[in-house]
């Protein structure tokens, strides 16, 4: 298990984000999706491919978050090996090269977010089927390596149900077990984490924390 830094966190995910499955992280623009999995991976100790498709990854961020943390930050940018796919299929070809470079120096995957090109593409045929076989080379990966796979997402309105709903939602909900669903507050900085599904966890527990210097933060600022 990888742990996320915050205490309240790693015990709603029955102890941190697992290997050998894929953990969905959704939520609306500015949630700390991106955060959350870069300081993931920052606590962990090994590399970790990185997968950025929307240009939310940003190393002065990452080396912002490892100083405040008293963490070498040229260490962690080294740590931390970024994919740039401009399109749908060159994240396929990304995330297949994945499966020659990825070895066991690896501690984490992330692809932030797995949707932003599909939905550009959307009314392309095939596209639904095309992004379960990536799924299906992530899973592989993940359990290959006895690895965390983090598959962020992103939300649209769903005018029947009007709310907002994982973009893609069946098809990443049947591969990834693990559901954390990310909300703003009122409060500014403050965010809820929502568990959505868990393979051993029951499903609605909550924890808040906040966005900060460091990161990722428990809200009650209590030990993390
Ligand atoms: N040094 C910092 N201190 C406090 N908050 C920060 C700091 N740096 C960034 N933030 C906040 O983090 C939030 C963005 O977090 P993040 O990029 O993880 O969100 P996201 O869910 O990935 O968003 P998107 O969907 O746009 O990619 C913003 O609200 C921003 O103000
Ligand atoms: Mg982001």
């Amino acid at each position: 298990m990888l742990s996320t830094g915050v205490k309240s966190l790693d015990e709603l995910l029955g102890g941190g984000i697992a290997p050998e499955v894929l953990t969905q992280v959704y939520g609306s623009f500015a949630t700390g999706k991106t955060t959350l999995a870069v300081q993931i991976g920052l606590l962990s100790d090994g590399k970790v491919a990185y997968v950025d498709t929307e240009g939310g990854f940003s190393p002065e961020r990452l080396a912002q978050m490892a100083e405040s943390r008293g963490l070498d930050p040229e260490e962690a940018l080294q740590r931390f090996i970024l994919f740039t796919p401009a399109d749908f299929k060159e994240q396929r070809r990304t995330i297949g090269s994945l499966k020659k470079i990825v070895d066991k120096s690896f501690s984490l995957i992330v692809v932030d977010s797995i949707t932003a090109h599909y939905r550009v593409e959307e009314q392309r045929k095939n596209l639904t089927a095309e992004l379960g076989k990536q799924l299906q080379v992530l899973l592989w990966l993940a359990r290959k390596h006895g690895i965390p796979v983090i598959v962020i997402n992103q939300v649209h309105f769903d005018s029947r149900a009007e709310r907002m709903k994982p973009v893609a939602e069946h098809t990443l909900g049947y591969r990834c077990k693990d559901i954390l669903r990310l909300d703003k507050l009122n409060t500014p900085g403050l965010r809820v984490a929502l568990l959505e599904r868990h393979r051993f966890r029951p499903e609605g527990g909550m924890v808040y924390f906040r966005i900060t210097e460091k990161g990722i933060e428990d809200a009650l600022g209590g030990a993390d």
